[in-house]
């Protein structure tokens, strides 16, 4: 951890208090001139910090800044999710940074974010608009150990992960989709991509990518989204910290992760299917030119979707649109 990371962690566990510069002084193995620096550097990023001479510093307020070292200090608890992090102003996509590194060796838990991507990519070739500073939008490497058959399990735990943090913070009304989107009053909130590089019968890495509208307004959204897309300011009236979701989500996905490569999918699914608005449900399930309806019935051991045609048999839908059709 740096030393930025380390004066925001002392300042944000003194809470409403100060911690004096004699402290961190001696607490960090720098000289009070280094702390000073450092703290005007924060403050220039946009940290509101408060000096008095006689008590200390404090924190008064945060940017809506994606800050790699503070939030990698803020997730010191976690296993592998945001064992390191990145931050870019702007790229392509974060999928393509974190495909990068995958074949550079990095180990897994890296977690790509940007401030802006200019070529976000959704499912079935659809562009994921990601404007600057409005919503996250995130990839993270991962290394499990799996059949390729399986890599489902991952956007199912990222959905159920996703939807707990969103659920501690907030009382919308929100649903998961299968395979990957989460909805607020059919919506779309929050969308998961994973994609894979495997042998034919080991995954080699995944790519999860998770973009989440945040504090859009609906004119940030492009015309033909109107209706169809959403953000937690626009349901909920209020702007939301960026940083703070960013943690919340990342502590989340590292116990789902930890679930998977542990063999517990079963606790997963058993979560994300109280979270699911589709099972239960009639659907439409659009495969190429192929549409098959039935209703959902339920996930099986690799995340696939189990749907009960009006034939009464059972499918198993590894992809394609889902449609949910009027009960
Ligand atoms: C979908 O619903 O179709 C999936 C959308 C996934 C968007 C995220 S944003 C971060 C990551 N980078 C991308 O280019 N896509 C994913």
């Amino acid at each position: 951890m740096n030393t930025d990371a380390k004066i925001l962690r002392a300042l944000r566990a003194a809470g409403e208090g100060t911690v004096s510069g004699a402290e961190l002084s001696q607490k960090l193995g720098v000289s009070r001139a280094a702390i000073w620096a450092h703290i005007e550097e924060l403050r220039e990023l946009g940290y509101d910090i408060e000096a008095s001479p006689h008590l200390g510093y404090r924190l008064r307020g945060v940017p809506d800044v994606l800050h790699a070292d503070d939030l990698m200090a803020r997730l010191e608890g976690n296993r592998i999710v945001g064992r390191d992090i990145k931050v870019f102003q702007e790229t392509t996509s974060t999928s393509d940074v974190v495909d990068k590194l995958s074949r550079d060796g990095v180990p897994e838990g890296i977690v790509v974010f940007a401030e802006a991507q200019t070529k976000g990519r959704g499912r079935m070739g659809r562009s994921w608009v990601s404007p600057s500073g409005l919503g996250l939008w995130f990839s993270v490497l991962l290394r499990p150990r799996m059949r390729p058959q399986s890599a489902m399990q991952l956007t199912v735990a990222a959905a159920t992960a996703v939807t707990r943090a969103l659920r501690s913070r907030c009382s919308l009304p929100i649903g998961i989709k299968w395979p990957n989107d989460i909805l607020v009053q059919g919506r779309k909130l929050v969308g998961i991509l994973t994609e894979m590089s495997a042998e034919l019968d080991s995954v080699r890495h995944l790519c999860l990518g998770v973009g989440m509208n945040i504090n859009q307004e609906q004119r940030d959204f492009p015309r033909e989204l109107h209706g169809l897309a959403t953000s937690l300011r626009m349901e909920t009236g209020e702007m939301w910290s960026r940083s703070d979701l960013a943690v919340a989500i990342l502590k989340e996905l590292d116990v789902e992760y930890d679930r998977i490569i542990c063999g517990r999918f079963s606790e997963v699914v058993e979560e994300w299917a109280r979270q699911s608005v589709t099972l239960g449900h009639p659907v439409t399930i659009l495969v190429g030119n192929r549409k098959i309806h039935g209703r959902a019935e339920s996930l099986d051991v690799d995340g696939a979707l189990l749907v009960r045609t009006q034939h009464g048999h059972l499918e198993r839908i590894v992809g394609g649109e889902v449609v949910l059709e009027k009960k």
